[in-house]
């Protein structure tokens, strides 16, 4: 099993550096107008996306992930948010240019390679449209061998400082970028989600609780130095 199928079993709702409260605070400073086309890219279990339709946003969310999208469906139906959520990759997504008024991706992009992601958000973002994305950062340059660790764990195509985001976003085809400062990964209490779904007969897995714990102490060990980074790209 993988990490991201893990994820979906385990119907984690916020999988990315700050959890709920942080997207919420983004969302929030962000402010989007109702009505806005708002495209989630790798939306998980929807909580993002039916929380942006809350706020009247006209939601589109994508996943590859086929038990996500069944977990997002599932959410967005008893939450009676009218969301599209479709089975795509972010890499090559089914939309025609210029669609959205803005994409919201949290932690997806780090494990894509990176500059097609970009260039698709850029793609279906109509002028003067905006990419915000929260992704995991370092604070330093890892080694090899720390890179190594982590790639093969969570399947991340690339371990990023905050400067080498930018280069990344310096070389695709948005006007203009910017990056917030490095934040370090919170400990979250208490992010209570009341429509998760876990499947309870993973904890029965020896191997599965093997992942569980070695997510745990990846998680610790690696602390002080991984956090992350909101970049804000604009289209011209
Ligand atoms: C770390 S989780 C973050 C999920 C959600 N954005 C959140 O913050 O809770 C990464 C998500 O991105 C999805 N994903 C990873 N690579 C993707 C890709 N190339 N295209 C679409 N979804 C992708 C995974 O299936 C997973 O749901």
């Amino acid at each position: 099993m993988d990490y991201h199928t893990l994820l979906a079993r385990l119907g984690e709702g916020s999988a990315h550096p700050g959890g709920f409260q942080a997207t919420k605070e983004l969302i929030g400073q962000i402010g989007f107008p109702r009505g806005t086309k708002v495209l989630e890219a790798g939306c998980g279990t929807g909580r993002t996306a039916c929380y942006l339709a809350s706020l009247g946003c006209n939601v589109t969310a994508i996943d590859r992930n086929e038990d996500m999208i069944q977990k997002a469906t599932y959410r967005a139906k008893i939450s009676g948010f009218p969301i599209r959520i479709v089975q795509a990759d972010a890499a090559s997504m089914p939309f025609p240019d210029e669609t959205f008024d803005a994409v919201f991706t949290e932690s997806v992009t780090a494990f894509t390679e990176g500059s097609s992601a970009i260039r698709e958000y850029w793609r279906v973002l109509k002028p003067k449209g905006v990419l915000y994305d929260r992704e995991l950062a370092f604070a330093i340059k890892l080694t090899t061998a720390q890179k190594k660790k982590l790639q093969s764990f969570y399947g991340l195509h690339h371990l990023r400082t905050v400067p080498e985001w930018l280069k990344l976003m310096s070389k695709s085809s948005f006007h203009k970028c910017s990056a917030s400062h490095f934040s370090q990964m919170k400990q979250l209490a208490g992010d209570n989600d009341p429509l998760r779904v876990i499947d309870h007969e993973l904890f029965t897995k020896p191997d599965v609780v093997a992942m569980m714990m070695k997510n745990e102490r990846l998680m610790s060990s690696f602390s002080n130095v991984m956090g992350s980074v909101v970049i804000t790209a604009w289209k011209a």
